[in-house]
């Protein structure tokens, strides 16, 4: 359904990064986004909503909407379509429910940085 544009024209040269995707590994191009790199791999689902546990996916694409919130290396709310692979990332369908525990906001931030860190 999705393809990249430059599938019409392969740059033998670009690099790619092996990625998880919901315990799927998939090969992308390095300067991918998240949600591009799920939507070539047909993993359009980014979250369910907390609400009907009906599935979710990006919608604007731009950082605007907040629809594509998926959980990185066990990190939540992340928006897919703002963030670049790298290597070894673990993305997944965000599934938060009422009887989901919240993320104390100081171990939030603690991950946040040592994301960050690791990823300089
Ligand atoms: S798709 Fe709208 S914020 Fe990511």
């Amino acid at each position: 359904m999705f393809r990249y544009l430059a599938d019409d024209t392969p740059d033998k040269n670009q690099q790619q990064v092996c990625i998880m995707i919901n315990d799927r590994k998939v090969t992308v191009p390095a300067n991918s986004s998240v949600w591009a790199a799920m939507a070539v791999s047909g993993e359009t689902t980014t979250r369910l909503s907390p609400v009907s546990q009906q599935p979710r996916s990006a919608y604007c694409a731009m950082g605007a909407c907040f629809e594509c919130l998926v959980e990185i290396d066990g990190l939540p709310n992340q928006q897919a379509c703002m963030q670049r692979v790298y290597p070894g990332m673990d993305v997944r369908c965000q599934a938060i429910t009422e009887a989901s525990q919240a993320v104390p906001a100081g171990q939030y931030y603690e991950l946040s940085a040592d994301q960050d860190a690791a990823h300089d």
